[in-house]
């Protein structure tokens, strides 16, 4: 069953952070929101650096900040940008999340409220499976 209450407190999380974003290079903010099974949120905002192939994307960064806490269990992704369209997780963040839950639901929106729903594994359908593969 949907989590109304939890993706509706995630997306406005993740509205939120985006604010934080590190980005003087892009001028590109994103904010990212995981939504635990507990309810809890983790959230993230990118975080450029001046060597530019250094830049965390702000949905690793949520990573980081659920894992810390112990949280491997999350259902849902808020991705939130201002961009002309709802952002799209990269590759890498793709193979990141997959780790963790490769049927994640991911909604993403920007400002304007235009929103787009995404499952992981359509858009990883074949993630890497490393040494376990
Ligand atoms: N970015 C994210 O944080 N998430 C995405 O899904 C797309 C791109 C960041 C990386 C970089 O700081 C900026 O947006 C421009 O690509």
């Amino acid at each position: 069953m949907k989590d109304v209450d939890g993706e509706e407190n995630a997306l406005r999380v993740a509205h939120d952070v985006r604010e934080a974003a590190h980005a003087p290079y892009s001028r590109f903010f994103v904010g990212a929101a995981l939504l635990s099974e507990s309810g809890k949120v983790y959230s993230g905002c990118n975080v450029e650096n001046v060597s530019y192939g250094l830049t965390m994307c702000a949905e690793r960064v949520a990573v980081g900040s659920a894992i810390t806490d112990g949280s491997r269990d999350f259902t849902f992704l808020a991705l939130v940008s201002d961009s002309k369209e709802p952002v799209v997780p990269c590759g890498a963040c793709r193979q990141v999340l997959a780790e963790f839950n490769p049927n994640l639901r991911i909604v993403s929106q920007n400002l304007e409220g235009m929103t787009a729903e995404f499952r992981l594994d359509q858009l990883l359908p074949t993630p890497s499976q490393g040494i376990l593969g």
